[in-house]
């Protein structure tokens, strides 16, 4: 038998063409669908950024504003899947909420010529933040909240859900563009998931499920919840580099750096940290802010690692008030939109996918009787 090698993780192979986003390419950046993820920042909102990966272009002002009453009324939850809510433990993981909701969603409205894929796309994003919190409330005192909002933005649905109030407009904005940053970014692992779902032609739910099982881990999406429990234990910057110096000559990984693309910097982390610095500087309160920026100081002094965007959106949701556990379901909200977008791209030119192994197991050996095996 060979001895097993350190396994490449298909780093650096490239699994296929798509015309929805580049990460990292010289000279192009992060786009979605060409247009630069900065400009997007700036001046989109979160739906249009999902209209532009959903249907393939950026929608004209009427197209925006029949996308969002659209929107609006997907937000509330069929009873069947409220029940089903119900009967879910107060100690579920909020991402298995989501990953059951979606699932239990797919046998209520199956995919076909009532809910074509769009539709699925657009429900999903616009009830997952109902189903994450009307779970959260029914299981933390029973309450049977009501799905809608005076805000018309899924951002302010959900932070309108949370805190039972409309949130801030600097608050509305903060999670606008954070959703915008997790939108959408190539064949990362969720992303390649759920297309390998659909390559099998399986369904839209199934392979958002995929997506939603692949991005709860630590390596990838988890890296924001892991981030924050990492910035909550230090009590000041300097508590945060004696803590951070014993981690790395412990070789941990220190989750929200490091990438798998990007080799200097994340163009989302850069947008990310100065709207945490805006929401720190607003309470008042530099305290998580500085602790991360001697993290980041010192991880590049040190590893030459830099913050990915998972590492500055754990102070930003801290500071909008939302628990930690809801940081990587929010990322679901947000990336719904690409793999929706990449669950079509794959449909429309579908080739199964099944790439192939080096075996490395024994030569073909005679059959051991089970009175010979000892
Ligand atoms: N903390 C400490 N060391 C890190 C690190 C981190 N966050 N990220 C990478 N490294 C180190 C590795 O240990 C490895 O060191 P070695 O060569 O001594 O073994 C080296 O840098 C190369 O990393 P590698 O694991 O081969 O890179 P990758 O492309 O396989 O991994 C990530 C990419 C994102 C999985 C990795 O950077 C990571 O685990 N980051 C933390 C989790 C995270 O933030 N995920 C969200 C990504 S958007």
């Amino acid at each position: 038998m060979a001895a097993p090698q350190k396994q490449g993780g298909l780093a650096g192979i490239t699994a296929g063409q798509t015309s929805i986003a580049t990460v990292g390419k010289e000279g192009k950046g992060l786009n979605y669908r060409g247009y630069s993820i900065f400009d997007l920042a700036a001046h989109a909102t979160f739906e249009e950024t999902a209209y532009l990966l959903i249907y393939g272009q950026l929608p004209s002002s009427n197209e925006l504003v029949a996308y969002k009453q659209k929107l609006q009324g997907l937000r509330d939850l069929p009873a069947d899947l409220k029940n089903i809510l119900e009967r879910l433990p107060r100690s579920a993981h909020p991402m298995d909420v989501l990953r059951t909701g979606c699932s239990a969603l797919g046998t209520m409205e199956i995919e076909g010529e009532s809910y074509t894929q769009a539709d699925i796309a657009d429900r999903l994003m616009a009830s997952f933040g109902s189903m994450l919190l009307y779970w959260y409330h029914y299981s933390q005192s029973g309450t049977r909240i009501e799905l809608h909002a005076s805000s018309d933005s899924i951002a302010g649905l959900f932070l309108e859900l949370l805190h039972g109030h409309p949130p801030s407009e600097l608050h509305e904005r903060v999670m606008d563009i954070s959703l915008t940053l997790y939108a959408e970014h190539e064949f990362n692992a969720s992303t390649f998931a759920a297309r390998t779902t659909a390559s099998t032609l399986s369904d839209m739910y199934s392979a958002i499920t995929s997506g939603i099982g692949t991005l709860r881990g630590s390596l990838h999406g988890g890296a924001n919840e892991a981030a924050m429990e990492l910035i909550a234990k230090f009590n000041d910057p300097d508590d945060a580099e004696a803590g951070l110096l014993s981690m790395l000559a412990g070789k941990q990984l220190v989750m929200g750096f490091g990438h798998r693309v990007y080799s200097i910097s994340d163009p989302r982390s850069d947008i990310i940290k100065e709207w945490s610095r805006k929401l720190s500087e607003e309470t008042g309160d530099m305290k998580l802010f500085d602790i991360s920026e001697r993290i980041e100081s010192l991880m590049w002094q040190e590893k030459k690692l830099f913050p990915n965007l998972d590492f500055y959106s754990a102070s930003a949701y801290h500071l909008l008030g939302i628990p930690t556990a809801m940081f990587t379901p929010i990322f679901v909200i947000s990336r719904t939109s690409g793999w929706s977008a990449h669950i079509m791209e794959q449909r429309a030119n579908n080739k199964l996918i099944r790439p192939s192994a080096d075996y490395i197991g024994h030569d073909p050996m005679p059959w051991l009787p089970m009175a010979d095996r000892g």
